[in-house]
């Protein structure tokens, strides 16, 4: 049997069915899963039960994985496989107050992964290993759909702008208490070109979210306010699509033309363990 897509969101995002990620994909399978993420940007897989090590040999398969932040001391310590996550290595509730929690709310302010790194994520895979009953959805933006929708002239101005995207300055905005020298070593402020163009598709997109602090060029304040309002523009409801969790599930979306954020839950009363593999980018999107 073969597999089955069926559209979720208005312009963008499927679910996957009548496939089991724990082996191996034929070739033409393989491929049409990923023709249908370069079509939807966002897939969802039902009911997949994977460890590490499966999720690890499926991201594969798009080419090669990035490796979490080393200075980050709460998301992955420079592994593949990035844990987010409120309960401790003991089993334990983390409480919403605590530093690892605050420090993880940045990923409830829109973004793109890794943006903030010299060659920017192309995707990320996150399986739901415990979801929580109620709450902690993942919201999706198509910056794709969103770009299309600008007026013509607005395009033409957005073109061949650069923004400076700093890991520092956006998480800076939930925990600058958490911010070390060694992060900021670690991941200086990067350039990046304001509107990307997908080379599988031609198709283009905004690239902004939480990491872009402001436009190369322009004064800072200036900057920030293009961005907050193209922020605004992109996360409108006919560009989001909402991810209501089932334990199991494993989306994959693409970093270059998507914004996603997580939504609050319960902390105190439901655990939430999430894992995510990135797949690197193919490269700078601003030449040296
Ligand atoms: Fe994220």
């Amino acid at each position: 049997m073969g597999i089955i897509i069926n559209k979720l969101g208005s312009c963008f995002a499927a679910e996957v069915l009548g496939i089991d990620l724990r082996k191996p994909l034929e070739e033409d399978t393989f491929k049409q899963i990923q023709d249908a993420f370069y079509e939807y940007s966002v897939l969802v897989f039902r009911d997949q039960d994977l460890n590490d090590e499966q999720q690890i040999a499926f991201s594969r398969r798009f080419g090669p994985l990035e490796s979490s932040v080393k200075s980050n001391p709460y998301s992955g310590g420079g592994g593949q496989v990035i844990v987010l996550s409120n309960v401790n290595e003991k089993g334990e509730i983390i409480p919403p107050n605590s530093d690892q929690m605050i420090y993880l709310s940045g990923n409830m302010l829109w973004h793109s992964d890794s943006s903030f790194k010299r060659i920017p994520a192309k995707a990320s895979i996150l399986s739901g290993r415990e979801v929580p009953p109620e709450g902690g959805e993942t919201e999706y933006a198509s910056t794709r759909a969103a770009y299309e929708a600008l007026p013509d002239e607005k395009k033409a101005m957005l073109e061949d702008l650069i923004a400076t995207h700093d890991y520092s300055y956006s998480r800076g905005q939930v925990a600058p208490h958490l911010i070390t020298q060694a992060l900021r070593d670690e991941l200086p402020p990067v350039p990046q070109i304001l509107v990307r163009t997908l080379p599988e598709t031609g198709k283009k997109a905004l690239f902004i979210g939480s990491h872009a602090s402001h436009i190369v060029g322009w004064p800072i304040e200036k900057g920030r306010a293009l961005l907050k309002e193209l922020l605004e523009w992109s996360t409108q409801p006919q560009f989001v699509y909402t991810h209501t969790w089932r334990p199991k599930d494993l989306v994959m979306w693409d970093n270059r033309c998507c914004l996603h954020r997580g939504r609050p839950w319960d902390g105190r009363k439901y655990r939430r363990i999430m894992h995510r593999t990135t797949i690197a980018g193919d490269g700078p999107t601003v030449r040296p």
